[in-house]
């Protein structure tokens, strides 16, 4: 093992600890409880040989049905104080590990937007799942138990060699054998079921992409691809599961079922001569069939318990891998002015290194003015958006805010200054107050209807049930489009955006949706600055500035009439996008239709 890894396991389990600390007096009457259970567990055996020893020899009617009540008193406490500890031990797993998680997803908010494209969404959640799952497990069947299992064997052990060392020897001997042989079939196993947790991860993504896109996968019929390919990867999980569980339980269940009785003989062919001989009585002999019958169960469960904190170990060491990626330096930096305007200068990107996304783009945007952002899907438009989000940093050239380079911002205060709005209107689970100052508590309920009212969202959210108290479904799902993007624009609104950045839709709403559309569109831009992809014929010939983007450059940019005379391909994207602005004089402004004749 390398100093490096050492020093890793070391700080986990330091880390571990600070977890389990607050606790601490649940662990220890968890520990207590199970040591006495343990105790108590270990006397039974005793209580008999008292039994057989001395008042069966004394014909004591009284003296035996007292051990026998005391048997029985011993049984009761050892079930009521293993089902004490169980709960104690149980409830304290399930803190730490909420705790963890808690921590876990709260630094899962912070990280950089590129992590998400690296580690998609659905495999993440069944990794911290499956790891938070072995890491409650240390708390009800592997770490907690391997104590009480040592001192449950290790008490058998004691009792053994205090009455007869020899056989004690003769039996304890091959005991690191045995445990040994259970390591060499549980290193056998791992590996299958390792196969089997990396299937239930990627089932799980799966699942969870199909069920996102339930929509999708319905419309298109495709239900059956999707559980085809559902279908396979569980097969192939269920195939891994068979064979280590055939594996585990032949082998274990051999030597659990044989070991036991085995060894009994192989203590009553060892001590039957001391009986014969008075060394020992048959009381003892009695303790020793009792243990030994048990003497694997411990043996057994330590090599398994073992196992189990191993895996618990390496999924705790992921967990805070997690936890120790960088987020992003949210308030170092300069504080953003934003007086003058942005400059993209020669900037290029690649998600992928080698694959080229953004291809020395150039253009600036004085404060105030709108940029539409035209081009064939694909062509780097929202790529663009995001760089100036800093979701992503350029592979090369510089982002400039007033002549700053955007790295040196301060992140989050720059991102204060920016409303976002996106193709694909992400609304969260809550009510329309909670989506619209998306839980920020020192925004008002008032501050949030006047944003609303400002973009002309208050009269539909009055006439919902609960007006702003309403409960969105799952992704908005109880909202139109429409309504999805005026609360978006409400959002900007509250948030006193100085920037808007808007992915507009592509998909159509109806007329009287789209008017009202426009109407909040053209109140938040007022006094904005905006980036808008556009997708809406309005917004392009709104605008001050069109950047057309092809291949992840800009080709040519300028005004709608000056681009229709100087570029062919914008005609055509023109000509494909908007055919209404040809064949339907009705929707023409002057402006396009002076082009027109140019043309
Ligand atoms: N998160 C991502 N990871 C890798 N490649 C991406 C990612 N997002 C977009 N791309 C790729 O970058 C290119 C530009 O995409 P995008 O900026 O979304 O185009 P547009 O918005 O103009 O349709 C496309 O080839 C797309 O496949
Ligand atoms: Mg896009």
């Amino acid at each position: 093992m390398s100093r490096q890894s050492q020093v890793g396991r070391r700080k986990s389990l330091s880390r571990f600890f600070t977890y389990l600390s607050p606790y601490w007096v649940l662990f220890l009457t968890g520990f207590v409880a199970m040591t006495l259970a343990t105790v108590a567990r270990l006397a039974g055996p005793l209580i008999l040989r008292a039994l057989v020893d001395t008042a069966i020899p004394a014909k004591d009617t009284r003296a035996m049905i007292l051990y026998a009540l005391l048997y029985l008193g011993i049984i009761i406490i050892m079930g009521a104080l293993t089902y004490f500890q169980t709960t104690t031990i149980v409830r304290l797993g399930l803190n730490v590990v909420t705790n963890i998680k808690r921590d876990l997803f709260s630094h899962l908010l912070t990280l950089p937007v590129a992590y998400f494209d690296k580690h998609p969404v659905g495999e993440l959640m069944a990794r911290v799942e499956n790891d938070t799952e072995k890491v409650k497990q240390l708390f009800s069947e592997t770490g907690i138990m391997l104590v009480g299992n040592i001192i449950y064997f290790l008490g058998m052990f004691a009792v053994f060699f205090a009455m007869d060392a020899r056989t004690a020897a003769f039996i304890f001997i091959p005991a690191p054998f045995l445990l040994a042989g259970f390591f060499f079939i549980f290193d056998r196993l791992r590996p299958l079921y390792e196969k089997s947790r990396k299937k239930y991860a990627e089932i799980t993504a799966i699942a969870t992409e199909f069920v996102q896109g339930i929509e999708v996968v319905q419309a298109f019929n495709r239900t059956e691809h999707a559980a085809r390919k559902l279908d396979l990867a569980s097969r192939e999980k269920r195939d891994a599961e068979i064979k280590a569980g055939m594996t585990e339980y032949t082998t274990m269940g051999f030597m659990g079922f044989l070991g036991g009785p085995m060894l009994m003989v192989l203590i009553i062919k060892l001590v039957a001569p001391s009986v014969f001989s008075g060394a020992l009585t048959v009381g003892t002999l009695l303790v020793f069939i009792e243990y030994g019958v048990r003497l694997f169960e411990p043996l057994f469960s330590i090599g398994e318990n073992i196992r189990g904190m191993q895996q618990a170990r390496v999924a705790l060491g992921r967990i805070f891998n997690i936890m120790d990626i960088d987020p992003e330096p949210a308030g170092s930096g300069l504080e953003p002015e934003f007086r003058q305007g942005i400059e993209f200068r020669d900037v290029s990107f690649e998600y992928k290194p080698g694959e080229t996304v953004l291809d020395h783009v150039s253009f600036s945007i004085r404060k105030g003015e709108t940029v539409a952002l035209v081009g064939a899907s694909g062509s780097g438009k929202t790529t663009t958006v995001s760089l100036l989000c800093r979701f992503y940093e350029p592979t090369s050239g510089s982002i400039l805010v007033d002549g700053e380079p955007l790295k040196q911002l301060a992140l989050q205060a720059w991102r204060r200054k920016i409303g976002l709005v996106l193709q694909d209107i992400y609304l969260f689970p809550g009510t329309i107050l909670e989506n619209v100052r998306v839980y920020d508590e020192t925004l008002g309920p008032d501050q949030a209807l006047a944003a609303l009212r400002t973009v002309h969202a208050a009269d539909f959210v009055a006439g919902l049930p609960d007006g702003m108290q309403t409960e969105l479904h799952e992704r908005g799902s109880n909202l139109s489009m429409g309504e999805k993007q005026l609360l978006s624009f409400a959002r900007a609104v509250a948030f006193g955006a100085d920037i808007v950045i808007m992915d507009e839709a592509t998909a159509s709403v109806d007329v009287d949706t789209e008017r009202r559309i426009q109407e909040s569109l053209e109140v938040l831009l007022q006094g904005r600055t905006a980036l808008i992809v556009a997708h809406r014929l309005s917004s392009i010939l709104k605008a001050d500035k069109i950047l057309f983007f092809k291949d992840g450059r800009i080709i040519a940019q300028g005004r709608h009439n000056e681009l229709l005379a100087a570029l062919p391909e914008y005609r055509e994207l023109v000509r494909l996008q908007f055919p209404d602005l040809e064949t339907n004089p009705e929707t023409e402004t002057e402006e396009a239709a002076e082009t027109e004749t140019v043309r």
